[in-house]
């Protein structure tokens, strides 16, 4: 069974505890929050503070995704806000297998992401100390994006790598998922789908956009 991690960037912004209520009611596996900074990306989110408000209105584990340079300096903060899963970005962590034993040791799952131009081997060494793979699927910073086309080449040959390596570690699509790609990607071996605008901006509402989103992958429960 995949799991489904809606991203909050696509919610209202004045109304998270709702829309957060409502993807929990709607069937989501996780919650998946974006931070970012204006600086590794193009745009500016929210951090540790309104995670930790988020955390009153829901019990859905937290899967916060620090787009962010220096994440270290965010990670106390995060996890003290409620995280149960962090992942880092790969560019951003010159010291990577200090900074994800270090998660472990704060008693959240290690996760690292990759850019798109970022090759798989850049994550090889640290695939024995990560609980969750998150290859994105379009340039990060925004939502709303399409699918970058050899994305799901990518997962695939993160697959492999992770089979390879004997790793049970979540492999986490994030970026451009919807009902006409989902299927693609779940295929060539991903886990954990993150989305965004078709969850929140279902016009239907954010329980149809799951639910539409598990039978296109085949998935209904
Ligand atoms: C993009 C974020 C994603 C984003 C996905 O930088 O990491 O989590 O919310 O949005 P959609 O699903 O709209 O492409
Ligand atoms: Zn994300």
């Amino acid at each position: 069974m995949i799991r489904v991690a809606p991203s909050i960037l696509a919610a209202d912004f004045t109304a998270l505890g709702a829309e957060a209520r409502a993807v929990e009611a709607g069937g989501a596996d996780w919650l998946h929050l974006d931070v970012m900074d204006g600086q590794f990306v193009p745009n500016l989110t929210f951090g540790p503070p309104i995670i930790a408000s988020l955390r009153r209105a829901t019990s859905l584990p937290f899967d916060v995704h620090l787009m962010v340079e220096r994440p270290e300096a965010l990670i106390p903060a995060t996890v003290e806000a409620g995280a149960q899963w962090i992942t880092v970005h790969v560019e951003t962590c010159p010291h990577l297998n200090r900074t994800l034993n270090w998660l472990r040791s704060l008693g959240v799952h290690p996760g690292v992401s990759l850019n798109p131009g970022t090759p798989l081997s850049a994550i090889e060494e640290v695939i024995p100390y990560i609980d969750q793979v998150l290859v994105m699927t379009v340039n990060p910073g925004f939502g709303g994006q399409r699918l970058i086309p050899n994305a799901v080449e990518k997962v695939r040959r993160c697959r492999e790598m992770l089979t390879t390596a004997g790793s049970q570690a979540e492999l986490s699509v994030d970026g451009g998922v919807t009902v006409d790609t989902i299927g693609s990607l779940v295929g060539a071996g991903a886990t954990v789908v993150v989305a965004g605008s078709s969850i929140f901006g279902h016009s239907s509402g954010p329980a149809a956009g799951i639910s539409e989103l598990r039978a296109a992958a085949g998935q209904l429960r």
